[in-house]
């Protein structure tokens, strides 16, 4: 039996979105958030995760209309804005000390645009961080997690417009300097490599405003630019607030395979890990890699700099890295010949010495193994895992109870490995594991799609009483936190 490796003060926990689990979508000054917009469409394919992402102006009209919550899950969440009380005291039962959430950008700011921040949403967050360090949780906090004002791209271009730089830099102080004795660790965006896998969400970038793929495609890096200056400004206020604090990128880790030992494909698999690590290279290192400046002078993309943002993004360098990490990828030369699978759009040729969830997500535990070890010898900082799980159907037997041991299993195959990765000398702050509590999915509004330890009683239409119900899995990370990643058993 291997020893355990897990460092004292190891911070376990659960991590959330605002837009996923809040609910009270309208109310105390609420604005419209790109979440808002996203509508739950019944024949979810696994094959095409691209038609679930994709909203355009037609679908952003439409919602704007729609004043109910029927089609569009992300506006009811799982009513967390209510019922949080009830929700941490069962995060502390489980020996919870720390709880990744989000800053619904539109409750401070409704349109993004304002003078003067909502104070009923600076009320809302104080109360929720107060409460979460009253009951012993650290709340890490990020920014911005696919939530941005829905107003930002209707008034302007999303963050392709130089603007929203100083409109999220606003944000940040505001939120900052309010909550700067409640929360030691940040994170900037979320899984801000997400850009082009789905652009409205993750930067506001409606594609068919732009005339053919390659104006759209400049413009989605247009926007990169812009969260890379807006995330080095987080950072630089961030330590002005509060020296003490930390304060974290986060990116998907998809480590990439090649398919076997040819040459070819040994070089797309470095390809596709290096396309990987840009985001984390620009936020930990400070600056593009050749090969994206060679990329874009071949394309004739020209990203527009103020004088100052390459200074910018240079001297405000982020102090740990935290990362999602639910799957791995292979690729081919042959891949046309080859079967895919498509996990939340990261799409590749299908691995066929790994399990899939019924979502299309090969299962690969060892791959966090190998992402840990790389990624902390690549840059020699400390590492987060910030969200990771499995989503299934789960379904209460006749007594209402949910054995969801597929769960336990999935998350005791993780653990080991991260052990694993502990033993090679990897600096890891925690873990937080992904949406532990069931909450609305981010790719296709479902509440069906479940990963928490808790189980909400509400089906993808809304219907049930929301009433929260420990599953099987509850008691066993019960066990696992208590004996500090210990007892796997
Ligand atoms: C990550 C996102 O990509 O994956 C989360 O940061 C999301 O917001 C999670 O919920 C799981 O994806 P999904 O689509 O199953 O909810």
């Amino acid at each position: 039996m291997t020893k355990n490796y897990f460092p004292e003060g190891f911070l376990w926990g659960g991590a959330i979105a605002a837009n996923q689990a809040e609910g009270a979508w309208d109310i105390e000054g609420k604005g419209l958030s790109v979440a808002d917009v996203a509508r739950f469409k019944p024949d979810v394919s696994v094959k095409d995760y691209q038609q679930q992402w994709h909203v355009d102006e037609q679908s952003i009209a439409a919602a704007i209309a729609e004043k109910g919550t029927a089609n569009y899950a992300k506006r009811r969440g799982i009513d967390f804005y209510n019922r949080y009380e009830e929700d941490i005291a069962l995060f502390k039962e489980m020996g919870f000390n720390v709880l990744r959430v989000s800053i619904a950008w539109t409750r401070i700011f409704p349109n993004g645009d304002e003078d003067q921040p909502n104070e009923a949403g600076l009320d809302y967050y104080r109360a929720l961080f107060t409460e979460l360090r009253d009951n012993g949780i650290e709340p890490l906090v990020t920014l911005s997690h696919y939530e941005m004002p829905l107003h930002l791209v209707t008034h302007y271009q999303g963050w392709v417009s130089r603007e929203v730089v100083d409109f999220f830099a606003k944000f940040c102080r505001v939120v900052f300097e309010e909550y700067k004795s409640l929360v030691t660790y940040w994170l900037t965006f979320n899984e801000i490599d997400s850009v082009f896998r789905h652009p409205f969400t993750t930067v506001g970038v409606v594609e068919e405003r732009y005339p053919d793929k390659a104006s759209a495609e400049a413009a989605i890096y247009q926007a990169l630019h812009h969260q890379f200056v807006a995330s080095a400004l987080a950072t630089k206020y961030c330590r002005k607030s509060n020296p003490q604090v930390q304060i974290g990128a986060m990116v998907t880790k998809l480590m990439t395979y090649p398919e076997n030992c040819h040459p070819e494909n040994v070089a797309l698999a470095e390809k596709a890990n290096r396309e990987n690590h840009l985001y984390s290279d620009v936020q930990v290192w400070g600056a593009y890699p050749q090969w994206i400046l060679n990329e874009w002078k071949e394309k004739g993309i020209e990203i527009q700099m103020e004088n100052w943002d390459l200074a910018t993004i240079k001297l405000y360098t982020v102090d740990f890295l935290s990362f999602s990490y639910y799957m791995s990828l292979v690729v081919s030369k042959d891949a046309d010949q080859r079967e895919k699978v498509s996990g939340n759009i990261a799409t590749g040729v299908k691995n066929p010495y790994l399990p899939m969830t019924e979502w299309g997500w090969q299962v690969d535990p060892i791959g966090l193994r190998t992402s840990l070890i790389s990624l902390y010898d690549r840059y020699r900082l400390p590492l987060f895992v910030v969200e990771n799980g499995i989503g299934a159907i789960d379904t209460p037997d006749a007594h209402g109870e949910i054995n969801d041991q597929y769960r336990i299993d999935y998350f005791k195959a993780h653990f080991e490995q991260i052990n694993l990765a502990l033993k090679e000398g990897v600096d890891l702050m925690g873990y937080t594991s992904w949406g532990c509590i069931d909450i609305v999915s981010a790719s296709t509004s479902q509440m069906s799609k479940r990963y928490g330890f808790i189980y909400v009683d509400a089906d993808d239409y809304g219907q049930g009483t929301y009433n929260r119900k420990k599953k099987k899995s509850f008691a066993w990370y019960q066990k696992v936190i208590a004996s500090n990643g210990a007892d796997l058993d």
